[in-house]
């Protein structure tokens, strides 16, 4: 269901997520946990978001007889974006082994919060399917609008967001630029700080994935 504020934005609430999504925000949870649990997470949303991929009917033939099912229609392609998104990918591509894997490199310059691509390198044909596009935290919302217009420029047509935790902004400046990304968030928090850090958020999510703070 659409959160009632924002038409693009789905909260994932289910009670697992809520569970270890309270264990992750912890400030006490050390880096090891805070990788499984992001992992776990990103599993358990994946299992939602994919719900919408398109399938084509099949027949196969079982050692009895034949049994009509469904495939997946198109390749599917997850992009992480650089470093944080990587945290969720291996939890994605558990339910999705056969997707492939595009990467864009982003940061948020620490003066101006403005998104510094570094790296690009996805797929050949990554507009033959539809993207998921990755990164735990959506706070201005500027790297994810950043990465979405790059994966438009290259013809993807049906983009998905999957974030951990939403903060208003973002989801306006992503409703405000891209309409036709669907935001999957497991939280919508309350703001962002003088920092522009999500607040209550879970601090910053890299150094937290990575052990580097
Ligand atoms: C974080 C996060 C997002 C971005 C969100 O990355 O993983 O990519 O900030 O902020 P925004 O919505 O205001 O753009 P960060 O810049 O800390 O880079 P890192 O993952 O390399 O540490
Ligand atoms: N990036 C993070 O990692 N955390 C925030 O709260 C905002 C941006």
């Amino acid at each position: 269901m659409p959160a009632s504020r924002f038409p693009n934005l789905f909260v994932l609430d289910h009670p697992l997520i809520l569970h270890k999504l309270s264990i992750v925000r912890d400030a006490r949870t050390p880096s090891p946990d805070f990788r499984r649990l992001l992992g776990e997470i990103a599993a358990l949303m994946a299992f939602e978001t994919c719900r919408h991929l398109p399938t084509a009917p099949v027949v196969v033939k079982t050692p009895l007889g034949e049994a009509s099912g469904a495939r997946i229609a198109a390749p599917v392609t997850l992009v992480p974006i650089l470093r944080a998104g990587i945290g969720m990918t291996d939890g994605l591509l558990s339910l999705l082994p056969e997707a492939r894997v595009g990467h864009l490199g982003i940061y948020r310059d620490e003066e101006t919060v403005q998104p510094v691509c570094y790296y690009s390198k996805v797929p050949t044909d990554i507009a033959a399917g539809p993207v998921f596009l990755i990164d735990p935290m959506l706070a201005t919302g500027g790297s994810a609008s950043f990465a979405a217009g790059e994966l438009k420029k290259l013809g993807c047509a049906t983009i998905r967001m999957i974030c951990l935790v939403a903060a208003p902004p973002g989801v306006e400046r992503m409703l405000a630029d891209h309409p036709d990304v669907p935001v999957h968030a497991a939280a919508l928090d309350d703001r962002l700080d003088e920092r522009s850090y999500i607040v209550p958020g879970l601090g910053d999510a890299g150094d937290r994935i990575f052990g580097t703070r």
